[in-house]
Order: structure tokens, then C-alpha cells, then sequence
């Protein structure tokens, strides 16, 4: 008899206590499950890891495109042989030699997929002509 009521007792005693400390380790073990959830950054792949300059650029321009838009022939008025030129034309340009491919005109300067791919990496990196 004296047994069982000190056991009510207890478990009465159990479930007044505060339970914000209790809250408080959900909300710390919540948080911990989130941080380790977190994806780990995807690693970059090597080839977008360094920063494309313009001097890479006009090497580019210069090697594939200056024969038809440079300053003795200006295909479609469009010259590409000054850096307000190329920056007023860097969507046009990244247009046309990476998403439809069009320029060089039927790639009659053997522009690389590198090349290519440097183009793009350029103009989506903000297409700086500095
Ligand atoms: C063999 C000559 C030739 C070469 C080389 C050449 N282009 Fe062109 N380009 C043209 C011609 C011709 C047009 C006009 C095409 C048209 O109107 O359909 C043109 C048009 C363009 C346009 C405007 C496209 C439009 O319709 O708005 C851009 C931008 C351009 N070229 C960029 C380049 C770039 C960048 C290179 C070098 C990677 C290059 N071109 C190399 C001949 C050339």
C-alpha cells in the first residue's frame, strides 16, 4: 500500500517537471540532423576551377573570328578587334559559338571545343573585357 502510492507519487512528480530543457535537446538534435543532412558543395569540375581572362579570349577572337569581323571585313557589321566591341557583342558571341554553334561560319577557322567551351565559361563568368 505505502509501496504503490510513493510510485504514483514519483511518476506525478516526473511529469510536472520543466520540460523546456527536454524542448531544448529536440531542438539542438533537430538542428544536428539538419547540419549533417546537408549536402556536401559538389566540387567544381577542374575544367570550370580557373577563371577564363580576356586575354584568353582575344587569342580566340583573334585566331577565329577577326578574318570576317575585324577591321578590314565587318561580317554583318559586327567587328570583334576592340574590347567595347566584344563586350557590346558578348552575348551574340557566346550565342553563336557556344549554344547554336553558327560562328565561325561553317567553322572555317577550326575553332576547338575548347575554345568553345572557354567562350562559354567566359561569358557566364561575367564576360569581363579588362
Ligand atoms: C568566314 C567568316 C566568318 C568567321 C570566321 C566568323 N564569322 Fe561571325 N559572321 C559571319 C557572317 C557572314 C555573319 C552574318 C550571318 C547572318 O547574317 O546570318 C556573321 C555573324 C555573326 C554574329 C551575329 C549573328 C546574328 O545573327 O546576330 C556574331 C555574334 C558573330 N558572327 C560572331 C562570330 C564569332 C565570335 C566568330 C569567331 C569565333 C565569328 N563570328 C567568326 C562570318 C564569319
Amino acid at each position: 500500500m505505502h509501496q504503490h502510492r510513493f510510485v504514483v507519487q514519483r511518476l506525478d512528480a516526473g511529469r510536472a517537471k520543466n520540460p523546456w530543457p527536454f524542448a531544448a535537446v529536440g531542438v539542438v538534435l533537430i538542428l544536428g540532423a539538419i547540419v549533417l543532412l546537408k549536402p556536401a558543395p559538389v566540387a567544381a569540375p577542374t575544367a570550370n576551377a580557373t577563371p577564363v581572362t580576356f586575354a584568353q579570349v582575344k587569342t580566340v577572337l583573334e585566331q577565329r573570328c577577326y578574318m570576317c569581323h575585324g577591321e578590314a571585313v565587318q561580317m554583318k557589321g559586327i567587328r570583334l578587334d576592340n574590347s567595347a566591341a566584344v563586350k557590346a557583342n558578348a552575348q551574340g558571341v557566346f550565342q553563336q559559338v557556344a549554344v547554336t554553334r553558327q560562328m565561325p561560319m561553317n567553322n572555317s577557322t577550326n575553332i576547338t571545343e575548347e575554345e568553345r567551351q572557354m567562350i562559354k565559361r567566359w561569358f557566364e563568368s561575367g564576360a569581363s573585357v579588362e
